[in-house]
């Protein structure tokens, strides 16, 4: 007998799997020296200015923050154009999936999104007792025409990660245009850009082409990628006033805390700081996909801070080889391995490692 009366709902569930640290690589394999390129985070800290507005902020954490981070969504509209009420912030962009899911999704709604995509989708779904619809990939890419056409009336919500993880490809605007176009207003569409300063800028901007004509349309981005700032856990999404309204309704009470809000409006006064670290982790990318393409492996289009190799159903003995020489990736067994970039120390310890272990 089970204590009280789980929710049939969260019973069946199957839990959030996060990327595995180093430390317990090294534990599980006993070896040291483990690298993580498991969680798409960036690996270089914090530039000065915003650590030290982290570091001022925490000598404050006796009090609450301000719970609806009042400053933040003020400097986050005018840097990106939009009135203010049509900006909010949550506890991470995946603090925003769940609001928007507790918000749209009763038991028994349908939820569409592409599959493989952020695994954080099902769990925010199936966490409603709503039913998860996946059109399938094609060559690693969403078919948005199949999108399109797996909204039902039951249709709810439709997520879509552009850039897609783990396989990286992206949507471009025009693309999300057309799929605005051919479904129900009333149906929700979040586009995911977690990785969008990772991707080629000719793919568009949904916020200033699509937002004024889609009132249905939720775009959230995140200070977690780019901006370097995973830990604290803040996020943010641009739609319209209405469904701001609704979803921060359900904002857990100050989960944007004290720290999160600072270190963000620090990050967005030090743009010209942390510009260079993306632009070095672009280069990474770029060296690291040449090295790939060189050695015979077919990558998919990468637009975010990773790679996607395409390992098919030598995934498990790949992933399981690399991590037993220390470099943690994140494996989606039968499909393929995710590899987050680096450093430039650590992205030649993985082609070194790859290159000793598995040809294409
Ligand atoms: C597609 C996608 N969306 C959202 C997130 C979560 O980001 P945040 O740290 O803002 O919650 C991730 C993190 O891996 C992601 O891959």
């Amino acid at each position: 007998m089970g204590i009280g009366n789980v929710r049939s709902a969260i019973s069946g569930l199957a839990p959030y799997r996060p990327g595995k640290g180093a430390a317990q690589a090294e534990r599980e394999h006993g070896i040291v020296d483990a690298i993580k390129l498991a969680s798409n985070e960036n690996p270089f800290e914090p530039v000065p200015a915003v650590a030290a507005a982290i570091r001022e902020a925490a000598t404050g954490v006796n009090r609450y923050g301000d719970h609806r981070a009042t400053e933040l969504r003020s400097a986050l509209a005018r840097w990106i154009g939009v009135p203010q009420e049509r900006v909010t912030v949550g506890c991470g962009s995946v603090g925003l999936l769940q609001q928007l899911c507790l918000t749209y999704l009763d038991p028994g709604d349908e939820a569409v999104y592409p599959w493989l995509s952020f695994e954080a989708y099902p769990v925010c779904v199936k966490m409603m007792g709503a039913v998860p619809v996946n059109p399938p990939l094609v060559d690693h890419r969403f078919d948005l025409e199949a999108v399109a056409a797996a909204v039902t009336d039951r249709t709810k919500l439709i997520l879509l990660a552009t850039p897609n993880n783990p396989t990286g490809t992206a949507v471009s605007s025009a693309e999300l245009a057309t799929l605005l176009s051919s479904i129900p207003d009333d149906v929700v569409v979040l586009v995911d850009e977690a990785y969008r300063e990772f991707a080629d800028p000719e793919l568009g901007d949904p916020v200033a082409e699509l937002l004024p004509v889609h009132r249905n349309l939720v775009v959230t981005r995140t200070f977690s990628k780019a901006y370097g700032l995973a830990g604290l856990r803040v996020g943010y999404a641009i739609t319209d006033p209405e469904i701001v309204a609704q979803i921060d309704k359900i904002l857990i009470p100050f989960a944007v805390n004290n720290l999160a809000q600072a270190g963000a409006l620090a990050a967005l006064a030090s743009l010209d700081q942390i510009q260079p670290k993306v632009d070095q982790i672009l280069d990474e990318r770029a060296r690291v996909i040449t090295e790939l393409t060189q050695a015979g492996w077919k990558l998919p289009p990468a637009e975010a801070n990773f790679v996607y190799l395409a390992t098919a159903e030598r995934t498990d003995e790949i992933y399981v080889e690399l991590e037993r020489r220390g470099v943690v990736t994140r494996p989606f067994s039968g499909d393929g391995i995710r590899v987050t970039i680096g450093t430039p120390t650590e992205n030649d310890r993985f082609l070194a490692t790859l290159a000793d272990i598995a040809s294409p």
